[in-house]
């Protein structure tokens, strides 16, 4: 298995019986994904999808990849949402920390756009990309959604002043809905090379699907890998009905009961600086699965040890109704050791010949045991290293947990009707067209 679940340090909080009395409860929710019998059934593409995808799926997207990455020194990915974050998560996960400043790379960087409506970003962006050479990859499944169209919008004007109207349709492939959405007509009038995201498949849950794939693979990641990883996790919690066996039922079964003793916060922690996304993307998936009905428990990140010197003293001493899940690595890729000094000035030497990982190692056993004593459970996953295959297996053990422990809190975790508000609100204030009622309303309210 590339994945470990420890969830002892609950224990103090909640007898292990408690946990274990969750057992028949969270495998008939497993059950529920299963069969499709459960609230949101028509959204379950995903519980199948590692297993699904073929040679010929992976390509198609492999052929696309060198395609573009002949000719592009950047991907700009267009998306928000669970449009962007599972690339931008196993992008950053797998980069080089300096990747920016280590010269040409084999392939493309990926860029991101449509995930903010920052009119500065979209300047500084246009302005950089006059000096590269680059691809589009846009990416909405309802081909609606406001910030990634306007991104769009400008950016592909920017390629047609740069590369020509003829050039600049071969450097966009547009990822949408098989018949639906303005980005699908767009993209059928205009030429570009289309994917299609699932109908049964939401955003958040689509990292596996040509949303994440297309833009990994241009960008020189094994996509293979990444599927592979995430076939075998899809085996283990897809055939195991047993809490002490499979590592989803136990995750969703400890948060769901730390959730009914008053624990509404959930941290998702890490030690490695490059799992940043990982958390934004799981933020992502649990929140808008969850967060509804009054209900959920909700989902935050800290990057630690940076964060312990911010969010610590909170988590050590603020209100008790947290607790912790750490995604701890086991390897990290390089090999680096305190060095001994013959003036001991700064007094590290009793560090002298560790390895930094081990210091690492210390701060993260020393804060669990601290972040216990202070009232803040904690469940730990463990990865052996950082790769693709590990990525994969990560990400659909949180998907299949997901969706089990939106069962358990008994909401739909597939919609997400609440997104819908700001956007009625903007479009009023912005006077669209179809929305005169609303914008009357709302500017009585001003
Ligand atoms: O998980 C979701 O469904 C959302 O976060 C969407 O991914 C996000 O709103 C972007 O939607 P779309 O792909 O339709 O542009």
């Amino acid at each position: 298995m590339n994945l470990k679940i420890d969830v002892k340090n609950v224990f103090d909080f909640i007898p292990e019986s408690e946990i274990f009395a969750l057992k028949d409860e969270s495998s008939a929710k497993l059950k529920s994904l299963k069969s499709g019998d459960g609230e949101g059934n028509d959204f379950l593409g995903w519980v199948n999808l590692p297993s699904s995808i073929t040679e010929e799926n992976f390509v198609a997207i492999e052929k696309t990849a060198q395609r573009l990455s002949g000719k592009s020194d950047i991907v700009i990915v267009i998306g928000i949402g669970g449009s962007y974050l599972g690339a931008k998560a196993v992008n950053d996960a797998l980069s080089h920390n300096f990747e920016m400043l280590k010269g040409k790379r084999e392939h493309p960087t990926m860029i991101f756009a449509g995930h903010n409506i920052g009119e500065d970003y979209m300047q500084e962006l246009t302005d950089t990309l006059d000096n590269y050479s680059y691809s589009i990859v846009v990416i909405s499944k309802s081909g609606t959604t406001t910030e990634p169209a306007l991104a769009f919008r400008i950016l592909k004007d920017h390629l047609i002043a740069k590369v020509g109207a003829e050039e600049a349709v071969s450097r966009i492939v547009a990822i949408t809905d098989s018949s639906k959405g303005a980005l699908r007509q767009l993209a059928e009038q205009e030429g570009y090379e289309t994917y299609v995201i699932p109908d049964d498949v939401g955003g958040r849950f689509s990292v596996l699907t040509p949303v994440g794939l297309v833009p990994l693979a241009i960008s020189g990641f094994n996509i293979r890998e990444l599927v592979a990883g995430a076939v075998s996790m899809e085996k283990i919690c897809l055939n195991n009905d047993n809490l002490e066996d499979n590592p989803a039922l136990l995750y969703a079964a400890t948060r769901n009961a730390l959730y009914r003793k008053g624990k509404k916060i959930e941290i998702l922690v890490n030690y490695h600086n490059k799992l940043h996304y990982i958390s934004e993307w799981w933020k992502q998936l649990y929140g808008e699965s969850e967060g509804k009905d009054g209900k959920g428990i909700f989902p935050a990140a800290v990057d630690n040890s940076t964060d312990l010197h911010s969010m610590g003293q909170y988590v050590q001493e603020g209100e008790r109704i947290l607790f912790e899940t750490v995604i701890s690595v086991k390897e990290s890729e390089h090999d680096v050791k305190v060095p001994e000094d013959s003036k001991d000035l700064d007094k590290l030497n009793y560090l002298a010949g560790k390895r930094i990982d081990e210091v690492n190692k210390m701060a993260e056993l020393g804060t669990t045991l601290a972040h216990i004593d202070g009232g803040v459970p904690n469940i730990r996953i463990e990865i052996p290293e950082i790769n693709a295959y590990n990525l994969g297996g990560l990400m659909y053990f949180f998907e299949i947990a997901c969706g089990i422990s939106g069962y358990m809190l008994e909401v739909n975790p597939f919609n997400q009707p609440g997104v819908e508000a700001y956007k009625k609100n903007m479009f009023a204030l912005l006077e669209k067209p179809g929305f005169e009622e609303e914008t009357k309303k709302i500017k009585e309210r001003l």
